[in-house]
C-alpha cells in the first residue's frame, strides 16, 4: 500500500529517498515518484509506473537537500504516471499523500472555479492546490498546510515541500501512520520505519491531528489545537538482516521454509516444562485473562482465517468466541456482554479496517483489548491494552505464510491460558494442558517433515498449470485451512480458487465438478476423517480429480482419480498449523509454473492502510 519517505538534510537526499522507497516496496504499489528542491531552488519532479528501479533510472540527475517521495497503490485513478505522487501545484508546492480524502470532489469543484488546472484523477491533487491557494493568500508553508488540513475530510499522512521555503518539510497525519526519523544534521519522515533503517534509529510517532515542521536541524510538532507538543522518542529495533533472499528464489519460499525457526521463536520463553507461562505475555496478561469470560476476534484476510481456526480451540475449551471480518464489524451495531475481550489479529499492525474496528470497540464497553501482531512498532500495538507478538520475523512476501502459522501458535497458547480459567482455578495445570504443550514443542520438527514433502508437491503442482479454477475442501478446524489454501492459490497464481466445508459440497458446488476442476483436500486423521472420505467419494463419483494431503493412516491412497501426499501422524490441536504448510507450497509451485510475480502479486499490498 502507499508509502511515504521525506528527508531534510545537509547532503543530497535523492539516494535516501530512492533507498527508502525500495525498502517500502514490500507493501505493494503500482507507481512511484519523488520531488526534490534543487540548489537552484527549483522543484525537480520525477514519476514512473512500475518498480522503484524505473524511477531510479530517471532520477540520476536529480539532487537537492530536501524532498519527498512516494510509492502509490491506486485508489482514485488508474496506475499511471500522471496519477503517481508527488502532485504539484503551480510548480511551487509538492505533496505526497497516504489515505483517502472524502470531500475531494467538493474541493475540486471550488478549485476549478479558482482556475487551478487538474492533471490527475486523484483525490490527492486537491490537497496540493489547496496549500498553493493558501500560500497565494500570503500564508507561509506551515500555515498553508495547517489551514488545508482543517478543510480535509478523510484520512491522510502528508509530506509537503515548497520551493518558496526550500529548507522546510511539513508533515501532517490523521488516520494514516506517519513517523519522524531523527538523524545527525538531517531529519526524515516515513510512513513506516523500515524505510529509514540505514539513516535513522530514533523516531517519533506522529499522533492524529499532529502537524510537524521539519528541517535538517530541527523538528517542531504541533497538535490538532496548534499547541507545541513533545512526542516520545523511540529507538527502533529494526535491522537489515531479514531483507536478504539468502539463496531462495523468492521471499515467499524463504518464509515458508523459515516456519520451523519462526515457530520456535514464537514459543521461545513462553512454555514451561508442562504449561504455558502466561507471565511471558506481559505483566497485564494475568489480569486481562482473569477478566475474560468470552472473546470477540476481529481481523482481515489470512489473519481472519487464523481467527477462524482458533475459534475451534476456544470453543473446545469452553470459551465463547465470536469472529468477524473487520470491514463488516466496523459498520454494524453491537451488543457487548460483560467480560468480553476484544482481540485483533494482524501481521502488519497497520490494517486500516482492523485499526478502525479497534478504535470503535474501545467505545463499546469491552473488558480489554488484546492484539496479536508481528510488528512491534505498529499502530495496532500502540492502541491495544496488551499485545502478544508472534515473533515471525519480517515477512516480505505479500502472501502471508510464517505470519499465519505463528499467529495460530500464539492463539493456541492464549486459548490454553483461558482454558485454565474454564476448567480450574486459573492457576493449576492439568494433564490436557501438559499434553498440548508437548504437542506445541513438537511442532517445529513436524513442520520440517512437511517441508520434506516439497518434491512430491512440485509433482502435484504440475496438474494445476493449465487450470482456471480449483476447489479446496476441509472439515472442522481444517475448513479455514482450506480457505487459507484457496486464498494463497488465488493470490499468487491468479487461479480462481474457492474453499468449502466438505459437507457443503452436495448443497451446490458439486455441480462444478468435472475433470477440469481440481479438488484439493486436507485429511488429517481426526474424528471427521470418515465424513470427509464420504465427501471425497462424492467428488470421485462425478469424475472429479482429487489432490489430497492425508494422514499416513487415513486409508486414502493414490489411484487414477486421486493423488495423495502422506503427512506423518500429528496431534489434533496442532494439525491445522501443519496442514497449511503443504498448501502454501502447492500455491507457490503452481505460481512458479504460471510465471507470476510471486512476492508482489498484482493489485495486492502487504500493508493495507486504506479502507
Ligand atoms: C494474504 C494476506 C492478507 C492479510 C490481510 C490482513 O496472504 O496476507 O489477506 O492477511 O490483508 O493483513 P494484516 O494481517 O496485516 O492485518
Amino acid at each position: 500500500m502507499c508509502g511515504i519517505v521525506g528527508a531534510a538534510s545537509s547532503r543530497d537526499v535523492t539516494p535516501i529517498l530512492i533507498d527508502g522507497l525500495k525498502r517500502l516496496e514490500y507493501r505493494g504499489y503500482d507507481s512511484a515518484g519523488l520531488a526534490v528542491i534543487s540548489s537552484e531552488e527549483e522543484l525537480d519532479l520525477r514519476r514512473s509506473v512500475g518498480r522503484v528501479v524505473n524511477l531510479e533510472k530517471i532520477s540520476g540527475s536529480v539532487s537537492g537537500s530536501i524532498g519527498v517521495a512516494h510509492t502509490r497503490w491506486a485508489t482514485h485513478g488508474r496506475p499511471a504516471e500522471h496519477n503517481a505522487h508527488p502532485h504539484t501545484s503551480s510548480s511551487q508546492v509538492a505533496v505526497v499523500h497516504n489515505g483517502i480524502i472524502e470531500n475531494h470532489q467538493d474541493l475540486r469543484a471550488i478549485q476549478k472555479e479558482q482556475g487551478f488546472p487538474f492533471s490527475s484523477e486523484t483525490d490527492t491533487e486537491v490537497i496540493v492546490h489547496q496549500i498553493d491557494w493558501h500560500m497565494q493568500q500570503g500564508k507561509d508553508l506551515f500555515k498553508a498546510v495547517q489551514s488545508t488540513i482543517s478543510e480535509l475530510h478523510g484520512a491522510y499522512g502528508l509530506g509537503v515541500v515548497s520551493k518558496q521555503e526550500p529548507g522546510v518539510l511539513i508533515a501532517a497525519r490523521s488516520g494514516s501512520p506517519l513517523l519522524i526519523g531523527l538523524g545527525e544534521n538531517e531529519n526524515f519522515i516515513a510512513s513506516d520505519m523500515s524505510a529509514l533503517i540505514p539513516v535513522s534509529k530514533r523516531y517519533m510517532v506522529m499522533e492524529d491531528g499532529d502537524i510537524a515542521r521539519v528541517t535538517s536541524d530541527s523538528v517542531e510538532i504541533f497538535d490538532a489545537s496548534g499547541n507545541p507538543v513533545e512526542r516520545k522518542i523511540i529507538v527502533s529495533t529494526l535491522s537489515d538482516d531479514e531483507t536478504e533472499l539468502e539463496g531462495f528464489a523468492h521471499f515467499m519460499k524463504k518464509e515458508i521454509h523459515e516456519q520451523t525457526r519462526a515457530i520456535t521463536e514464537t514459543l521461545e520463553g513462553r512454555l514451561g516444562s508442562d504449561s504455558v507461562l502466561e507471565l511471558a505475555f506481559g505483566e497485564q496478561a494475568r489480569e486481562i485473562f482473569d477478566a475474560t469470560k468470552e472473546l470477540k476476534i476481529i481481523a482481515c484476510g489470512t489473519s481472519y482465517y487464523a481467527a477462524s481456526v482458533a475459534r475451534y480451540w476456544f470453543e473446545e475449551f469452553g470459551i465463547k468466541c465470536d469472529i468477524e471480518i473487520a470491514s463488516e464489524y466496523r459498520y454494524r451495531k453491537h451488543v457487548v456482554n460483560p467480560g468480553t475481550l476484544f482481540l485483533t489479529i494482524s501481521q502488519s499492525g497497520e490494517t486500516l479496517d482492523t485499526m478502525a474496528a479497534l478504535e470503535m470497540a474501545k467505545t463499546l464497553g469491552y473488558s480489554n483489548t488484546l492484539c496479536i501482531c508481528n510488528v512491534p512498532e505498529s499502530s495496532l500495538v500502540r492502541a491495544s491494552d496488551l499485545t502478544i507478538f508472534t515473533h515471525a520475523g519480517r515477512e516480505i512476501g505479500v502472501a502471508s505464510t510464517k505470519a499465519f502459522t505463528t499467529q495460530l501458535v500464539t492463539l493456541l497458547m492464549v486459548a490454553i491460558c483461558l482454558r485454565r480459567r474454564m476448567v480450574g482455578d486459573g492457576r493449576s495445570i492439568d494433564s490436557m494442558e501438559t499434553e498440548i504443550v508437548q504437542e506445541l514443542r513438537s511442532l517445529p520438527k513436524q513442520i520440517e517433515t512437511v517441508l520434506d514433502l516439497e518434491e512430491q508437491i512440485i509433482a502435484m503442482s504440475k496438474h494445476f498449470g493449465t487450470k482456471e479454477h480449483a476447489l479446496f475442501l476441509g472439515r472442522g478446524a481444517h475448513f479455514p485451512i482450506a480457505m487459507e489454501g484457496a486464498l494463497k492459490l488465488k493470490e499468487i497464481s491468479y487461479i480462481h480458487a474457492e474453499a468449502y466445508a466438505a459437507g457443503e459440497l452436495k448443497h451446490g458446488p458439486l455441480a462444478l465438478i468435472d475433470e477440469d476442476m481440481p479438488v484439493v483436500a486436507v485429511a488429517p486423521n481426526d474424528e471427521l476423517l470418515e465424513k470427509l472420505k464420504s465427501n471425497l467419494e462424492e467428488v470421485r463419483a462425478r469424475g472429479g480429480k482429487l489432490f489430497v494431503f492425508a494422514d499416513v493412516d487415513s486409508g486414502l491412497v493414490t489411484d487414477e482419480e486421486t493423488m495423495v501426499i502422506n503427512v506423518a501422524p500429528v496431534h489434533s490441536h496442532i494439525a491445522p498449523v501443519l496442514y497449511v504448510v503443504p498448501l502454501q507450497l502447492l500455491a507457490y509451485h503452481v505460481a512458479l509454473i504460471k510465471g507470476t510475480d510471486i512476492d508482489k502479486p498484482r493489485n495486492l499490498a502487504k500493508s493495507v492502510t486504506v479502507e
